[in-house]
């Protein structure tokens, strides 16, 4: 293989990438999102200032948010943080939001 080819190659992995990051959120495990949003997200969202809890917004808020991750603020940030931890944390969010039958703030 040449470098042209290569370096073709790399630039289609880098859109796939790209694209399936867009892809909607939904359907992970809410449990162990809470966790993971404590552990990575509450350090920063956890004072009154920019307190973020699943009742901060509704879930349609939630599932506009995270449509495109890239556009959070704070999303450069988040190492270590997986496509499958934020689907799980988003999972939290979405499912304790303030419309949904059991809103919750996170202490
Ligand atoms: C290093 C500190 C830091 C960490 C860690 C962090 N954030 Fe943020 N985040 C911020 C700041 C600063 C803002 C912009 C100001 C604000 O809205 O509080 C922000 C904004 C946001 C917003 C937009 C606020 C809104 O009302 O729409 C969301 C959503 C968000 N963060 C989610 C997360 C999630 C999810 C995590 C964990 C994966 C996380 N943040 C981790 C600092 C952080």
């Amino acid at each position: 293989m040449n470098r042209k080819m290569i370096s073709l190659l790399l630039g289609v992995l880098l859109v796939l990438s790209i694209a399936s990051m867009a892809t909607a959120m939904g359907d992970g495990n809410a449990r162990k999102g809470k966790f993971l949003y404590r552990k990575h997200c509450r350090t920063c969202h956890g004072d009154s200032a920019s307190d973020l809890s699943p009742n901060s917004k509704t879930q349609a808020g939630w599932t506009a948010t995270f449509s495109d991750t890239s556009k959070i603020q704070c999303s450069p940030d988040w190492n270590g943080v997986s496509e499958k931890d934020l689907n799980d944390i988003f999972t939290y969010l979405h499912d304790f939001a303030k419309d949904s039958p059991t809103p919750a703030k996170c202490s």
